[in-house]
C-alpha cells in the first residue's frame, strides 16, 4: 500500500496579510486536533512538488482586478503550462479557501480559477470551496466558520491518518496559547552593534529598517524588509482651501540616497512613522524597557515548519527601534487571535468574560462592530482591558504588521529625474461612534515640514 505523508500541506498567497491570517488559524485548528502542519507562502514553494502531496489546503486572495497576489504569480504560471494534463494531480486532494470583495466585479477570481485549475489537472476536493467576502458584516470570517467546521469534518472521514489521535481529540485553545510562534532573546550591551552609537547615515538607517524587518516574524515580505531608496521632501503644499472637507496635498520628494528609475503610473511605498509617544505608551503599557537589546526568532514548534527563511540576521536592536518599525501600534486593528489570546491573560474577571465572548463565533458580529468598525488600535484595545498581561513575544506574533502604503506617482522622469511627486488625499473619517479617525500614512506625511523631513 502507498504510504501517505502524515502532513497536511497549507499554502497561501497574500498581498496584504489577510490569506496569512487564515492559512495561520487554519494551521492553529490543525495543531489543536494533533494533525501535523506545513504552511508556506507560494513563492516559497515549488510547485513541481505538489504531485507528491497527501492534502493541500489552499488560502489565497485577489488583488488588482482579478489578480493574483504578487507572490502567486511563479507558482500560478506553472499551474497553467498545458504540458500538466488532466492527471497530474490525481490522487491528490486539495480545499480552496478565498479571499475577496464582492464589490468588485472579478469577485475572488484568483479562489475560482485556482479550484477549477486543480480539478482539471485531475485533484480531487475535499469540501466545495469557501468565498471569504469583506462586504458581509463581520468580513471574510463570516464564511471562513462554515467552511472550517465542514472541512475538519470531512477530513476526519476521508483522511484519518492526518489525525492520530482520533477525531474527538481536541487540545483546548488554553494548552496551546502557552506557545508563542516567536522568541525574543535580550542581550547585553556589548552584543550591540558597535556603530549604532554614532552611525546615522542612510546605510547605517537601512541596515536597522531591513534588520527589524527581517526579524518581525515573518510578515513583512522579504523583499520588502530593506528600503530601496530615502528621500527627503522639499515640498508641501495643499492644493484644497482650508475650507473643503477633503484636503489633498502636493508632495515633491528628491531621492537623497541613491536614484531610483521609475515610470508614469508607477507606485510609490512610503513606509510611515508611528507617533512616538503612541509607541512610548504601548511600551510603558506592555512593562517592557526601551532600550532593552533583543533579537526575535521563529519558535520551532513540534507539529508545525514554518517554511519560511526569515530572520537569518542576529545583531540586536533595541526593543524601541523595533515595536516603531515593525508593529503597527497606532492605526492597525488587531486581529480576532489577539482577543483570544488576551482573555488567556486577562486577570480580571469580567474582561476576561468579554475576551472570550469576543473571540467566540457569537461574539463575532460584536467584535467587528468594536474592533474593526471602530478601527480601534492595539493600543485603544489594551486601554480597555487594563489587567491584561502578555509576553512580548505574543504582542510580536499578534500586533499587526507596520506595512508600506502605496501612493500613486504624480510627476514623470522626464520632467523630474531625480525627484518623485505625489498628490495625497490626507484621510480623515469618523467611525459609526463618531470617533474621529485619520489615515496613518498621510497624515504624517502631510505633518513633515519640508525643510527638516527625511522619509524612507
Ligand atoms: C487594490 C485591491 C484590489 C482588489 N481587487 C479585488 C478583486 O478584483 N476581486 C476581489 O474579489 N477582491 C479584491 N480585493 C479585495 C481583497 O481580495 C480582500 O481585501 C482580501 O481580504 C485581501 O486579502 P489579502 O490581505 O490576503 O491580500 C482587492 C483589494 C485591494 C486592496
Amino acid at each position: 500500500m502507498e504510504m501517505k505523508s502524515m502532513t497536511l500541506l497549507i499554502l497561501y498567497a497574500t498581498q496584504t496579510g489577510n490569506a496569512l491570517d487564515v492559512a495561520e488559524r487554519i494551521a492553529r485548528e490543525a495543531e489543536r486536533r494533533a494533525c501535523t502542519v506545513v504552511i508556506s507562502s507560494t513563492d516559497d514553494y515549488d510547485a513541481n512538488s505538489l504531485p507528491a502531496e497527501d492534502t493541500v489546503i489552499f488560502v489565497v486572495s485577489t488583488t488588482g482586478q482579478g489578480d493574483t497576489p504578487d507572490s502567486m504569480k511563479v507558482f500560478w504560471r506553472f499551474l497553467l503550462q498545458r504540458n500538466l494534463g488532466s492527471h497530474w494531480l490525481e490522487g491528490i486532494h486539495y480545499a480552496v479557501f478565498g479571499l475577496g470583495d464582492s464589490g468588485y466585479q472579478k469577485y475572488n477570481f484568483v479562489a475560482k480559477k485556482l479550484d477549477k485549475r486543480l480539478s482539471d489537472l485531475g485533484a480531487t476536493a475535499v469540501v466545495e470551496r469557501g468565498l471569504g467576502d469583506d462586504q458581509h458584516p463581520s468580513g471574510y470570517e463570516a464564511a471562513l466558520d462554515p467552511w472550517l467546521s465542514s472541512l475538519w469534518s470531512r477530513l476526519n472521514e476521508i483522511k484519518p491518518h492526518f489525525f492520530p489521535k482520533g477525531p474527538d481529540f481536541l487540545v483546548s485553545n488554553e494548552e496551546l496559547i502557552g506557545l508563542p510562534k516567536v522568541q525574543v532573546t535580550y542581550h547585553n550591551v556589548n552584543d550591540m552593534d558597535s556603530r549604532l552609537s554614532t552611525a546615522t547615515d542612510f546605510k547605517y538607517l537601512q541596515m536597522q529598517i531591513g534588520r527589524a524587518r527581517s526579524m518581525s516574524s515573518g510578515k513583512v515580505p522579504h523583499e520588502k524588509s530593506k528600503p530601496d531608496a530615502f528621500l527627503k521632501m522639499v515640498k508641501n503644499f495643499p492644493l484644497t482651501r482650508a475650507s473643503h472637507e477633503k484636503d489633498v496635498r502636493h508632495f515633491e520628494f528628491e531621492f537623497v540616497s541613491q536614484v531610483i528609475k521609475y515610470e508614469i503610473g508607477d507606485v510609490l511605498e512610503v513606509l510611515p512613522s508611528q507617533s512616538p509617544a503612541a509607541v512610548d505608551s504601548f511600551i510603558q503599557r506592555c512593562n517592557l524597557d526601551p532600550e532593552s537589546l533583543i533579537t526575535v526568532h521563529p519558535r520551532e514548534m513540534e507539529n508545525r515548519h514554518i517554511d519560511n527563511n526569515v530572520n537569518t540576521l542576529d545583531v540586536p536592536i533595541k526593543l524601541r527601534t523595533f515595536v516603531e518599525l515593525t508593529m503597527d501600534v497606532t492605526s492597525a486593528s488587531p486581529r480576532r487571535y489577539f482577543f483570544e489570546v488576551m482573555s488567556f491573560f486577562a486577570t480580571a474577571e469580567h474582561e476576561k468574560e468579554r475576551l472570550q465572548y469576543f473571540a467566540s463565533p457569537e461574539g463575532r458580529d460584536d467584535l467587528y462592530q468594536y474592533n474593526q468598525k471602530e478601527r480601534r488600535t492595539v493600543v485603544e484595545v489594551l486601554e480597555d482591558f487594563p489587567s491584561v498581561q502578555m509576553p512580548f513575544e505574543w504582542f510580536v506574533q499578534l500586533v499587526p504588521p507596520l506595512k508600506n502604503r502605496a501612493f500613486s506617482i504624480s510627476s514623470s522622469p522626464l520632467a523630474h529625474p531625480t525627484q518623485v511627486h505625489l498628490t495625497v488625499d490626507v484621510v480623515s473619517w469618523t467611525t459609526p461612534f463618531k470617533r474621529k479617525r485619520q489615515g496613518l500614512c498621510s497624515t504624517w506625511l502631510a505633518s513633515l515640514d519640508p525643510e527638516q523631513s527625511m522619509m524612507c
